[in-house]
């Protein structure tokens, strides 16, 4: 399994405003996530970026085929006029629950067309679903956000790389959501060590910076 996380953040860290706004990326940045997306098998969200967003996840601004979508949602929260859920059957859909998603929203879903994965017993446990979407062939996922997502996956050293698009803005707000959410370490020494793999400095004036996990399990 290969994983790359990728996100678009403002100089402050910020991945949308405290009031939801996360239209954060230029137009041109935009096609490099959706070229991005055509080559993985699959893009990942947690449900609060679905209902925050309400995103496509689809690879429209790119040549190229669709992934399919897997949300992260213990309890099948999604809403059935999301606009995953109402493409389904277009766009192969996965949802990610619990054993405490209760019987009917598993049932809601399915009936959109989209497929129920169970994995953990209280938040997903993205290791078991790693293995079990494997076992579907799919081997290349790309996680996008949002940042409590963006911490389970990096905590269980599950990421092979990291792609972080820089924007020269600031955005503030101390209830805005960042980069990677979570529990967080006490010490910095504790914190996840990376390598700058590479980085780009674009027109628009953003920096695409691509990093990899110091300790070196990747072959990207
Ligand atoms: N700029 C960008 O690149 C970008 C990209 C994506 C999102 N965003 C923004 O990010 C914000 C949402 O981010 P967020 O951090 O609040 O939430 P999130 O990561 O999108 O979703 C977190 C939720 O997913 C569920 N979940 C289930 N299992 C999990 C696990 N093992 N690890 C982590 N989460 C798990 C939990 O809800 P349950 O307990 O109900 O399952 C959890 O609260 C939105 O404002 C969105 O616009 C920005």
């Amino acid at each position: 399994m290969k994983v790359t996380i990728n996100a678009a953040m403002t100089l402050d860290g910020k991945i949308a405003t405290a009031a939801g706004d996360s239209a954060i990326s230029s137009k041109d940045d935009l096609k490099r996530v959706h070229r991005l997306r055509t080559t993985s098998d699959a893009v990942m969200v947690g449900i609060s970026t679905v209902l925050a967003d309400d995103p496509m996840l689809t690879a429209r601004l790119a040549r190229g085929r669709n992934p399919a979508r897997i949300v992260v949602d213990s309890r099948g929260r999604i809403p059935s006029e999301s606009r995953l859920l109402r493409t389904a059957r277009e766009t192969r859909t996965m949802v990610a629950v619990t054993e405490r998603a209760a019987k009917e929203a598993v049932g809601r879903i399915e009936e959109s067309g989209a497929e129920v994965i169970v994995a953990g017993k209280e938040s997903v446990d993205l290791r078991a679903l790693f293995s079990a979407l494997e076992k579907k062939g799919i081997r290349k996922i790309l996680v996008e956000g949002g940042g409590e997502l963006n911490w389970s996956v990096l905590r269980l050293g599950l990421a092979d790389r990291l792609i972080v698009t820089v924007a020269p803005r600031i955005a503030g707000g101390r209830l805005a959501p960042t980069l990677v959410e979570g529990d967080g370490f006490d010490q910095i020494s504790k914190g996840i060590r990376l390598k700058l793999a590479k980085a780009e400095r674009k027109k628009t004036g953003e920096l695409v910076l691509h990093y990899i996990p110091g300790k070196i399990h990747s072959t990207f």
